[in-house]
């Protein structure tokens, strides 16, 4: 068996918490030799109801969950954390403007990021899954200098299985003989779902669509389908979300299988000409518990334009965050 590792989730009391507790508890995150040590961290008002939680996971008798604690204090719930998935945010709500937005969850994020910064392991790797999540996680970063900001990461991962299952139910395929496809950009309405490179079943995806359906139907389908989720349910996206979270985590250290990619957003080296320092969806494999881009590959006028769209969207934000004094 393996040294236990420690997961912090904030929002441990919401409805992703929920669903993403008990499968990191049960091994699925992280494999079946590795015992966890799980810190929930929540805001005074959720803690009885992470209590709740806590209750629920003792009774399933999980033989690789090793504890369970409970804080409302970012320096003690990120206490030697190995793992940090940050889910708790501020949601819009009606009326307010992206500013207000931006601004709350910099309340959220900055002291999260702090304390990250001061009390997390070494070895410290950040998922944020809250939204606007690629600049929360920028916010998040940007208060812990001590943390190799490529540690720091942004969901993009229901985005590219939602657009896995959509292009699997397109062309009549399992989503395992789908390869190489890629989300670009901010995990919003704007991301790009990618399937210039992709392949099914090994026949380039661009054989069996059209533009068309790509502009018309496939790409709005992706991007849109966290408010479908919302109409049909009456509630966001909460099992797949935590679903995504798990597979994010489980390829950023298990790794990505030889051959295969996957998107997560990350911070931007510069790549495919995304400012550097911007945390931007990309084609990514990792190994040895680290994510790379995706080199040379080949970005044609139709992505082009839809990149740039999204990343222009990044750089507003950044922006908007900058003029609050939040990064
Ligand atoms: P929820 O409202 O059910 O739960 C959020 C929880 O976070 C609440 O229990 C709240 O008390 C807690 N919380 C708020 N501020 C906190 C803080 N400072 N520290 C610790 N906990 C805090 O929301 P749900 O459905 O679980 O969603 C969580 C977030 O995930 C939302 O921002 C949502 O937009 C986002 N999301 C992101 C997706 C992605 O693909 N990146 C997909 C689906 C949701």
């Amino acid at each position: 068996q393996n040294a236990p590792v420690t997961v912090t989730v904030t929002g441990a009391a919401g409805q992703i918490g929920y669903a993403l507790l008990f499968r990191i508890a049960s091994g699925q995150m992280l494999g079946a030799d590795t015992p966890v040590r799980l810190r929930l961290l929540e805001i005074p008002q959720g803690v009885k109801a992470a209590e709740g939680t806590a209750m629920e996971l003792d009774d399933c008798a999980f033989p690789l969950l090793e504890s369970i604690d409970i804080a409302d204090d970012p320096r003690v719930g990120f206490e030697g954390a190995n793992v940090a998935l940050l889910v708790g945010a501020r949601p819009r709500t009606k009326g307010m403007e992206r500013g207000d937005l931006l601004e709350a969850n910099g309340g959220i994020f900055k002291p999260q990021g702090e304390a990250i910064n001061a009390v997390a392991a070494q070895d410290i790797r950040v998922l944020v899954v809250g939204n606007p999540a690629n600049t929360n996680a920028l916010i998040a970063a940007s208060h812990a200098p001590d943390v190799p900001t490529e540690r720091f990461t942004a969901m993009t991962r229901l985005d590219h299985n939602r657009a896995l299952s959509q292009l699997a139910s397109k062309t009549g395929a399992s989503v395992k003989d789908i390869e190489k496809l890629t989300i670009w950009g901010n995990h919003s309405a704007t991301q790009y779902p990618d399937v210039f490179h992709a392949s099914v079943a090994g026949k380039p995806v661009t054989e069996l669509v059209d533009e068309a359906w790509l502009s018309d139907t496939f790409i709005p389908t992706v991007a849109k389908r966290g408010a479908a989720i919302i109409e049909a349910r009456g509630a966001s996206s909460a099992a797949s979300a935590a679903n995504a979270a798990v597979d994010h985590v489980h390829d950023w250290v298990l790794g990505t299988p030889q051959g295969a990619w996957t998107s997560a957003a990350i911070v931007s080296d510069g790549s495919y000409g995304v400012p550097e320092g911007l945390i931007s969806s990309f084609p990514v494999t990792s190994t040895g518990g680290r994510w790379e881009i995706v080199q040379g590959l080949e970005v044609n006028d139709f992505s082009r334009q839809r990149i740039d769209a999204s990343v222009a969207e990044l750089v507003e934000e950044r922006d908007a965050v900058q003029g609050l004094g939040l990064i």
